[in-house]
């Protein structure tokens, strides 16, 4: 027996390995009945020095950070790396932002998206991916709303498991913030206050989805939850996650300020502390010498940790983790196919899009932000990709012998005199990583937008353009909503390209060439005024979370927003008929197949993002108008008519009673609509049937 086999009781790391299920467990309880407080107190926290972080300051990301990790035993130590659009390491693939692939509603794109991001990420030493961003934005102007997938908590569950799937067949993933991140300026102090319902129905759905899809790791936020900070809530971590979810994996705190109490943080349910030992050092040992922390509390994060290495120690195939793979060929076409799915077309009057080649002789490509690389913000989720095709550059690769003229649009007369003189106007305008993104104290990039409008000097060159061509087309760019009011009525064509990634110029040129029908749709609404949406107060110390945000809040008040959730355009026409429930009534544990038969009635094959929204019409407590329960995308040929599923178990359908503590499915009737967004006028096909019994 070796000398590490003898301190670890006869176990070590690869014993621990080779053993699977019941045997493992065992394995993992001596091996850390074998190691010395100190040994497993290293096991969690973050291993980066003083030296490094000061580095990482100004080459952020650059290296992965690492936790834990035991020589004597043969641990390995976690390697920590972020997204999520592309691993942020160097030269990896830049997707489209997350909030722009929640445009896509494609589960399997995503599914794909997070295997090459795993494959990237491993490729270059890290094997624990960060970035599963599926905090819900409850107000659209939050920061970091680019690095999520929308506002519904089950398209962001959806796609947030999707990403899981992809990506563990090579790494860990990790989902965060939990919970109820959502102020960026303001994320380091506030105390989000909300009730139990709230938390339960509208803030954690999606991280539960992703927990039953078996992430392996749960990143704490920075801010409080009624009262104590996300690292340190035993109620977010031990009564929820760990014990409602029955959650295996790993917690580690948000980095540097996420973790402030050594106690109270491991009390609280937290196992690693990131990005290196603050309060998981000497000060916990101390904690637990003197009887405030029982040892038991960390041998339970130990085991944790350990069990979640091993369980994905074996993980994909080592040999295929070739430098070569980093923004390899087909990891930048599945970025150029997110990019053409992601771009929803907002407005296309008289169909003045797809732009037709041979109509067209001159086409002005306006505003600094056609020739500006502008991928998303500049905070930890920032990639570096071998290259960025602004949308002047895409333009110009897909316009054939069309001559493309360029204009920054700094002298509105010289804008106007381009858009004059060109036979149609592209005007790219938008938000940068200065307008919005993650932001760090005293340095000046990112926060929030309290108000949603384009800069003033972007208004007036739409408007000025839009004076002086009828064939003016504007694409906005950004990471959430954006008003158009005040110019909207000006223009006969919008689209929101997002923060499209590397090949966002060729995405965007394909759409507004034709080359590709525009299939996305909305994620998030994008309201006429500021005060149609919820109080926010980037500087909140305190601040009341409600029940009510996006198309939830707008049904209930009967508002109009100017875009609505789950709306996109094409250029094609799609029809709805034929909608067939398995049956009339289902049990509390049953579920119902619901059936319905989409048509391209156009003459241009595309894509149709199907959605399924439940209504309650009665009900014991005050619900939503109507929730997404269900989405799919469908790809018909031009007179091609395809049948769409779903299927909705009755326990979708319930709500959270705070008093009972648990969760209910009324006994009644409910309504389901099928259609292409949520607006009244889309929800083409309804049906209704009924929950009772078991
Ligand atoms: C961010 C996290 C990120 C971490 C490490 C923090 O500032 O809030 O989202 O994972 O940095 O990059």
């Amino acid at each position: 027996m070796s000398v590490s086999q003898e301190r670890g009781k006869g176990i070590d790391w690869s014993a621990v390995l080779e053993a699977q299920g019941k045997e493992r467990e065992r394995h993992i309880e001596k091996l850390v009945s074998g190691m010395s407080l100190g040994e497993k107190i290293r096991e969690m926290a973050g291993t980066t020095n003083p030296l490094r972080l000061a580095v990482m300051l100004f080459r952020y990301n650059r290296y992965p950070f690492w936790a834990g990790g035991n020589r004597r035993l043969g641990i390995p130590p976690l390697r920590f790396t972020d997204g999520p659009r592309g691993v942020a390491l160097d030269h990896s693939t830049c997707f489209p932002v997350s909030m722009a692939r929640g445009a896509t509603w494609d589960r399997r794109l995503e599914e794909r998206i997070g295997e090459a991001m795993g494959i990237e990420a491993r490729a270059q030493g890290s094997d624990f991916f960060g970035g599963v961003c599926i905090n819900l934005p409850r107000h659209p102007g939050w920061g970091r709303a680019q690095e999520t997938f929308g506002e519904d908590p089950y398209l962001l569950g959806e796609l947030g498991a999707a990403m899981v799937r992809g990506l563990q067949k090579h790494v860990m993933a990790c989902a965060k913030h939990y919970a109820c991140n959502s102020i960026e300026e303001a994320r380091f102090f506030v105390d989000v206050r909300l009730g139990e319902r709230t938390l339960r129905e509208v803030y954690l759905p999606h991280f539960k989805r992703c927990v039953d899809e078996g992430v392996a790791a749960i990143m704490s936020a920075y801010n409080r939850v009624n009262g104590d900070y996300c690292a340190h809530n035993s109620h977010l971590l031990r009564d929820i996650l760990k014990g409602d979810w029955g959650f295996e994996g790993l917690v580690m705190s948000d980095f540097i300020w996420g973790t402030r109490d050594a106690e109270k943080a491991a009390l609280g349910g937290l196992d690693i502390e990131m990005p290196n030992r603050r309060y998981f050092g000497r000060r916990l040992k101390r904690a637990v010498v003197k009887g405030r922390v029982p040892e038991a509390v960390v041998d339970e994060a130990v085991t944790r940790i350990l069990r979640t290495k091993a369980s994905f120690a074996a993980g994909g195939s080592p040999s295929g983790y070739t430098r070569d793979r980093v923004a390899c060929k087909e990891h930048v076409a599945l970025a150029f196919e997110s990019a053409r799915k992601c771009i929803v077309l907002l407005k296309n009057q008289n169909g003045i899009l797809p732009l037709a080649r041979e109509d067209l002789q001159r086409i002005a490509v306006i505003g600094k932000l056609a020739d500006r690389e502008n991928i998303g913000d500049s905070g930890s989720s920032r990639v570096r990709p071998p290259y960025i095709v602004t949308p002047l550059q895409g333009i110009r690769n897909a316009a054939g012998s069309i001559e493309i003229t360029y204009d920054s649009g700094k002298d509105l007369s010289l804008a106007a005199k381009a858009a004059r003189e060109a036979d149609a106007a592209v005007v790219v305008v938008g938000l940068t990583g200065r307008n919005e993104g993650e932001s760090i104290p005293y340095m000046k990039m990112g926060g929030d937008r309290e108000d949603l409008s384009l800069p003033a000097a972007s208004e007036r060159l739409v408007r000025t353009v839009a004076a002086a061509t009828d064939r003016c087309v504007v694409v906005l760019e950004g990471g959430s909503a954006i008003l158009t009011t005040g110019w909207q009525d000006d223009v006969p064509a919008i689209l929101i390209a997002w923060y499209p990634g590397m090949e966002g110029g060729n995405g965007l040129a394909a759409i507004l060439f034709g080359d590709e029908n525009p299939s996305g749709k909305l994620p998030v609404t994008f309201p006429e005024t500021n005060d149609q949406l919820p109080f926010f107060d980037k500087k909140a110390k305190s601040i009341e979370y409600g029940y009510y945000h996006g198309y939830r809040l707008f049904d209930r008040e009967r508002m109009e927003p100017a875009f609505p959730f789950g709306f996109g355009l094409h250029y094609t026409e799609y029809g709805y008929s034929n909608l067939r429930l398995s049956a009339q009534e289902i049990g509390r544990s049953g579920a119902i197949q619901v059936k319905a038969d989409i048509a391209n009635t156009g003459s241009m094959a595309g894509c149709e993002v199907v959605q399924l929204y439940i209504a309650y019409p009665v009900s014991a407590v005050d619900r939503p108008v109507k929730e997404l329960k269900g989405f799919t995308r469908v790809h018909l040929e031009p007179g091609e008519t395809k049948t769409a599923s779903f299927e909705v178990k009755a326990e979708d359908l319930a709500y959270y009673d705070v008093d009972a503590g648990g969760w209910v499915v009324d006994e009644a009737e409910y309504i389901v609509y099928v259609g292409s967004s949520s607006r009244v006028e889309d929800l083409h096909l309804r049906g209704i049937f009924r929950v009772s019994g078991t």
